[in-house]
């Protein structure tokens, strides 16, 4: 594997200036990295972000590639399998952000087990380029990072656990991207991404219990799924805290999963909750149980008795007001993982090896969500995941 020359800073290069592109580059570790670029879909964008992180700004992926040693994919999930092509085709490393890849035609002309059977051979020739590119592969799912997350693993590896199920969530009051709810750009809905934050973190833990009691990963192996429009329901009252506008995804997901040694994990993903970003994995172990909380993470509660004396603070993710109790993150980027990811990345990139989320839990992630999307056309039908 192609390991960048240590005396220089790592050059990383973002694909994408929203949200994602603003909060990794925020994150990136203070020294031995150097933000070198950026490109994103529309120039006065790209130029402004350029300015605010000093970086330059370029016209395509193509034009940045000879200048970086890492290519950070923040741009919607339909884009992300052919920047993955062009940096390894170009021997640069790469971070993607969730989902990893997906099926981006339209759902009413394509069946969900024709979706699936796409994302297999998608994820098979996307494994090859990657390995012919000799390149190393942080597959961007935070929660695998959350110190919470990392306990756990610490309490399975130690004490040789078995875990017998776990639940998992991540919900909220619906994206603020404006190319969220169309199935040709993001592959889905709720349960591709949403549901593949905690799924990433259950299935990484069976990973890590597999290996230690047995020297090879517990993998997925069948689910059963159900998804829903809750808010196109006739009888939906809109009181406006709820984002409403999906062109052809669902809002409400949930995904029952059956490892390979018959235990399980059942995952709930929605746009309606309310109260601000709801991010949570519990085990149920033989030994112990454990909730890992993402948010809310009660470190800090906050009482505020006015909405507009706290307007710009920022204190938890996507809730409406600050006004009243308020259980406070205190820095998101430790709570959900996002800081720990980039530090991997960045280390592992150097050093050559493999990050904790890598390509393999990218796929075994992004197939079990395409084989819940085929259980749930069938109403909860249970639906093998074919892992590659
Ligand atoms: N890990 C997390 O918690 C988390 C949170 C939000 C989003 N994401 C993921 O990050 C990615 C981006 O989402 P976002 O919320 O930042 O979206 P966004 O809409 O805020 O930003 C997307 C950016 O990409 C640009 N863009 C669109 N198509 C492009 C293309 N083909 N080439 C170059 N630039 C393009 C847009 O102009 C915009 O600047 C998605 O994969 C999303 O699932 C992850």
């Amino acid at each position: 594997m192609k390991i960048p020359d240590p005396s220089q800073p790592l050059r990383i290069g973002v694909a994408g200036s929203g949200f994602a592109a603003k909060f990794h580059c925020e994150y990136y570790p203070a020294s031995g990295v150097q933000l070198s670029g950026v490109t994103s879909a529309r120039a006065e964008n790209r130029e402004k972000f350029a300015v605010a992180h000093a970086m330059k700004a370029y016209t395509t992926v193509e034009a940045m590639l000879p200048h970086i040693d890492v290519l950070d994919i923040c741009t919607p999930p339909s884009s992300h399998a052919g920047y993955i092509e062009a940096a390894a085709k170009a021997g640069v490393h790469v971070i993607v952000e969730k989902p990893f890849t997906g099926f981006y035609g339209s759902p009413e002309t394509n069946s969900k087990p024709a979706m699936l059977r796409a994302v297999v051979d998608e994820s098979k020739r996307l494994r090859d380029v990657v390995r012919r590119g000799g390149i190393n592969f942080g597959y961007a799912e935070n929660f695998v990072y959350a110190p919470s997350i990392q306990k756990e693993r610490e309490i399975v590896e130690k004490t040789k656990a078995q875990i017998l199920r776990m639940t998992g969530e991540e919900s909220h009051s619906g994206s603020h991207s404006p190319v969220y709810g169309i199935w040709s750009i993001q592959g889905g809905g709720s349960l591709i991404a949403k549901g593949c934050h905690p799924l990433g973190a259950i299935l990484y833990l069976k990973r890590k219990e597999g290996i230690t009691r047995n020297g090879k990963p517990i993998r997925p192996a069948a689910v059963s799924a159900r998804t829903h429009s809750i808010t196109k329901l006739q009888g939906f009252e809109d009181k406006g805290f709820l984002r409403t506008k999906y062109h052809d995804t669902e809002d409400y997901s949930f995904l029952h999963v059956i490892f390979e040694d018959g235990t399980v994990a059942d995952i709930t993903a929605s746009e309606l909750v309310l109260g601000g970003i709801y991010d949570f994995v519990e085990v149920f172990a033989n030994n112990h149980r454990t909730r890992c909380k993402m948010s809310p993470v009660s470190v800090v509660d906050l009482y505020s008795p006015s909405h507009a004396e706290f307007k710009d603070l920022e204190l938890v993710e996507k809730i409406t007001t600050n006004e009243g109790w308020i259980p406070v993150s205190p820095e998101d980027g430790w709570s959900n993982g996002c800081r720990k990811e980039l530090d991997d990345f960045v280390n592992a990139f150097r050093l050559g090896n493999a990050p904790e989320s890598d390509l393999d839990l990218a796929i075994d992630t992004t197939l079990t969500l395409y084989a819940g999307y085929v259980s749930a056309d069938e109403k909860g039908r249970e639906a093998q995941v074919p892992l590659i």
